[in-house]
């Protein structure tokens, strides 16, 4: 009998990945696990290929070389999205849906019933009035928009969030309160992987970073870790020597 404890399995491996757009390099041979009950954000300068790298995760666009596992299923089945939660970038629901409505066809679409009780005390979490969910989504602002694309994300009950710039247009009440609901996230040991231009949020809510530049991994660790290594006060000051920038 072994005694080793069994490795665990990564949520996500990704394993000699490559992207090319033309001539383009914007993934190089990328190597990246990211554990389960890990928090991980990803950071680099625009254009780095933080969204490429989450488009090829969600098979979106094809790889020119690797693989990439969800949950130890290859990328392109299905199946391996069944336990995953994704906000894209430029969230925009369909405009003609109430709140409402959106927040049902997404859980639908992941198999739960919608619960006026439980969405609604959503709605209180993110700060989202409880008016939103009668309204036309077309007549929200940007942060109600994006409040509502977190709590349709976060009702889902999945076990990985997948979440490209969460914050953008919130305010800053509303980036606490998703901070909030982040940590209860961790406390039940779900994981997520995240893109964020704030390098203050990534100290806050992150045990892991990456940074994503010129196609590679140029760090892969701790916040900590990263200040430690560049002997830096700050995150911003080691990201951007870590980049070979000073701003
Ligand atoms: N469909 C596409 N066709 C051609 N080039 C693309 C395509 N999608 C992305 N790119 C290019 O790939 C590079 C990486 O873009 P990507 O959107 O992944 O960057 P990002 O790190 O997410 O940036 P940001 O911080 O601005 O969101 C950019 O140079 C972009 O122009
Ligand atoms: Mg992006």
């Amino acid at each position: 009998m072994s005694l080793s404890t069994p490795s665990l399995q990564p949520v996500v491996r990704i394993s000699g990945v490559s992207k090319r757009f033309g001539s383009a390099v914007v993934l190089r041979d990328l190597w990246l696990d990211i554990l389960p009950g890990t928090f991980t954000g990803l950071v680099g300068i625009n254009g780095a290929g933080k969204t490429t790298l989450i488009k090829c995760l969600l098979d979106f666009c094809s790889l020119d070389t690797g693989k990439i596992e969800i949950f130890g299923l290859p990328h392109h089945s299905h199946k391996s999205r069944f336990r995953l939660s994704f906000l894209p970038e430029r969230f925009t629901p369909p405009h003609f849906l109430s709140g409402r409505e959106f927040v049902r066809t997404m859980l639908g679409i992941s198999g739960l019933a919608y619960e006026e009780m439980v969405t609604r005390s959503m709605f209180n979490d993110l700060g989202l009035h409880q008016s939103a969910l009668d309204k036309p989504v077309r007549s929200f602002s940007k942060g109600m928009t994006q409040k509502l694309g977190l709590a349709a994300c976060l009702l889902s009950q999945r076990d990985f969030f997948l979440l490209d710039e969460p914050m953008t247009g919130l305010d800053p009440a509303a980036r606490v309160r998703v901070k909030n609901l982040l940590g209860s996230l961790k406390a039940k040991g779900k994981t997520l992987l995240f893109t964020s231009h704030s390098l203050a949020d990534i100290e806050e809510i992150c045990d892991h970073m990456v940074v994503l530049h010129g196609g590679g991994i140029a760090f892969s660790g701790t916040p900590r870790d990263l200040r430690n290594k560049f002997e830096e006060p700050t995150l911003e000051l080691a990201f951007l020597r870590c980049i070979g920038t000073d701003g």
